[in-house]
């Protein structure tokens, strides 16, 4: 019913050059895209090489920038606003990063504020939500990620929440090696459904996409897709990796 999607965020380790090798390498494979959506979310630097390069392919690769800016325009050094993303290639936008949370600081006001904006310019949102590991110890996490969600979805209408994408990934699980257990990660999936089923109707919450991020690779991607809201996965290392990626994106296989 909803089309798996898996998106690579290669964060900041690739130069122009090497991104575009890596988008390179990824089409250098037959992909079949009719059953699974496929996204890169390189650097800002490197975006618009890598939407050329899959543009000129003809291949239906979705292009995310890592972060926009809440502003439209003007005096704001160093950001990056929709627009520029937009006339660059990219189709989407990762928001709410747990990266732009705990190192930038980045609150949940200001994470909605990005999301809708984002929408309003029509770029397809993926909003992020994970809780700390304390907060997992501490039993609070589910209740976490829905006030992340509720924060992160305020004033964000039922059209425009058709073009959004919520990945789960679990702050502790990201670049450890530690995934969420399948059964962790479709009790959180299943929470978040039921929030946005509440809050949008279940029409609607059946057909949002809930990837899952933190760690996932070649050898784990198949135990996470056999759950019933698992619909994708964010990938960060593993995506750096052609060969790695690949695999990932024909876990059906
Ligand atoms: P890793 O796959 O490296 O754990 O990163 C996950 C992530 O943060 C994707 O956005």
């Amino acid at each position: 019913m909803r089309k798996p999607l898996i998106f690579g965020n290669w964060k900041m380790n690739l130069d122009v050059k090497q991104s575009d090798d890596l988008v390179r390498s990824l089409l250098s494979v037959k992909l079949d895209y009719g059953m699974v959506d496929v996204g890169v979310a390189p650097d800002f630097c490197s975006l618009s090489t890598v939407a050329r390069t899959i543009r000129d392919m003809g291949v239906p690769i979705s292009v995310a920038g890592q972060n926009v800016s809440q502003h439209e325009k003007g005096a704001f050094t160093g950001d990056v606003n929709a627009d520029m993303l937009l006339t660059a290639g990219a189709d989407s936008v990762i928001i709410g990063h747990s990266e732009r949370r705990t190192v930038f600081g980045e609150s949940d006001e200001l994470i909605n504020e990005k999301v809708r904006l984002a929408l309003r310019c029509k770029l397809h949102t993926i909003l992020c939500v994970g809780e700390l590991l304390a907060e997992r110890e501490a039993g609070v996490h589910v209740e976490k990620v829905l006030y992340q969600l509720g924060m992160g979805l305020k004033g964000v209408s039922v059209d425009r929440v058709n073009n959004i994408v919520i990945a789960y990934e679990p702050v502790w699980a990201i670049g450890t090696g530690k995934t969420a257990t399948p059964a962790d990660a479709e009790e959180m999936h299943a929470a978040i459904r039921k929030f946005l089923s509440k809050t949008y109707g279940p029409v609607i919450a059946n057909k949002i996409r809930i990837l899952y991020g933190g760690s996932v690779k070649p050898d784990n991607i198949g135990a996470l897709m056999l759950r019933e809201n698992i619909d994708g996965a964010l990938v960060g290392g593993a995506s750096l990796v052609a060969e790695d990626f690949i695999k990932i994106i024909n876990y059906y296989k």
